[in-house]
């Protein structure tokens, strides 16, 4: 019986399945029982079925062997697998104009070696012990071997994009990352800011994780010479999108499990990093004022069981899922404008993986 048309090699990168381990069809029920929205994710990886194996061959040889020491750390956190959802965004977005092959699968390979590179980063900046199901290069190695991991991935995304000589698709690529490092450093800076609004939430929201959503869908658009409607509508999608991708991110952090996310869970707060079920809890809940308190006198990790029932009972994660629903359905509108191919049911099967994913 065949699992679900891909090549198994395929699967077994993006379920971050190691080289022992067996992918038949009895492991993928198991996998898929215990992740929300994994069928609806594969049905599209499955419609780009080798622009997927191409990216993945891309990854790898974009990683040099001839510095040992950054081949293994990199190679380690490519091979953990993940959702490669900003090259699906690339390949999909390029579908509305002349579909490009070639340089989609350069700009989706470019994409995601940026997202890792800043997933390196993150983990130093929020001490993060695993990723992916795995450890995380500064808990494997160190901060300082992740802090050149990082900085050698992004080159290597760079790099790859040098081959594009258009300068709009530089400047582009440059203001996400310039936006990315805006919203990192933010987010240092509100650390244990009870007062933290909902519009600086969402504007470091947007920074972190929205624009490079976006930049992908806008990217594959242009380079395939969509038309500027077309890619200005797509650039919008993307950004909605995007919220919506890192405030169901937040939200898993207080209701997911490290099993299903591959990383640790309840991990943001204790950092003292405030997302919107807890702005929402500081704001409505009846014990905002214990909550305020333990935060601003960094007593959370003693209290952590509590806080926790405080920001789930205040209807905080309702609140957020509410405005997750927003944003999606703000893209959606979006989408409606664009033409009817196969691809825009794709990016509509994304927001509903987005609305229902657990990983
Ligand atoms: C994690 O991104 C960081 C955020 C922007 C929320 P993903 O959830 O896309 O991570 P992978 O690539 O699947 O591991
Ligand atoms: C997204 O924020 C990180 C980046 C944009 C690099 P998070 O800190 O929430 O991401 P996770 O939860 O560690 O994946
Ligand atoms: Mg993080
Ligand atoms: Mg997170």
């Amino acid at each position: 019986m065949k699992l679900t048309h891909l090549p198994v090699e395929l699967l077994r990168y993006i379920l971050g399945l190691k080289n022992n381990d067996h992918l038949d069809i009895n492991t993928f029920i198991t996998i898929r029982q215990g992740k929300t929205g994994l069928i609806k994710l594969t049905e599209i990886y499955r419609t780009l079925e080798s622009e997927l194996a191409m990216v993945e061959e891309g990854l790898e040889s974009a990683i040099d062997l001839d510095v040992p020491l950054l081949y293994e750390t990199s190679t380690h956190l490519l091979k953990a697998g993940g959702k490669r959802i900003r090259p699906l965004f690339v390949l999909l977005s390029g579908h509305f104009g002349q579909y490009d092959r070639n340089s989609l699968i350069k700009i989706a390979i470019a994409l995601e070696l940026i997202h890792m590179a800043t997933l390196v980063h993150d983990d130093v900046i929020d001490d993060a012990l695993t990723r992916r199901g795995e450890m995380t290069v500064k808990s494997k190695w160190d901060n300082k071997i992740a802090m050149y991991t990082g900085d050698y991935i992004f080159s290597k995304g760079l790099m790859i994009v040098t081959e594009f000589s258009v300068p709009s698709v530089h400047r582009m690529l440059s203001n996400a990352i310039y936006e990315m490092v805006k919203g990192e450093i933010e987010q240092i800076k509100d650390l244990y800011q009870t007062s933290i609004s909902l519009r600086e939430y969402f504007r470091r929201i947007k920074r972190k994780t929205a624009l490079l959503i976006s930049v992908s869908c806008e990217l594959g658009a242009a380079v395939s010479g969509a038309t500027p409607k077309t890619t200005a509508l797509l650039r919008k999608f993307g950004y909605y999108v995007g919220m919506a991708f890192q405030i169901t991110d937040d939200i898993l952090d207080y209701v997911g499990t490290e099993k299903e996310l591959g990383k640790p869970a309840g991990s943001d707060l204790k950092q003292g990093n405030i997302t919107l079920p807890a702005i929402y809890a500081l704001c409505h809940s009846e014990r905002r004022a214990e909550l305020h308190r333990w935060i601003t006198l960094k007593q959370i990790e003693d209290n952590i069981g509590e806080i926790i029932a405080i920001i789930r009972n205040s209807g905080g994660i309702e609140y957020s899922r509410k405005m997750a629903r927003r944003y999606l359905q703000k893209a959606k509108v979006c989408l409606n404008q664009l033409a009817d191919i196969p691809a825009k049911e794709s990016l509509l099967n994304i927001t509903a993986f987005i609305e229902e994913r657990n990983f």
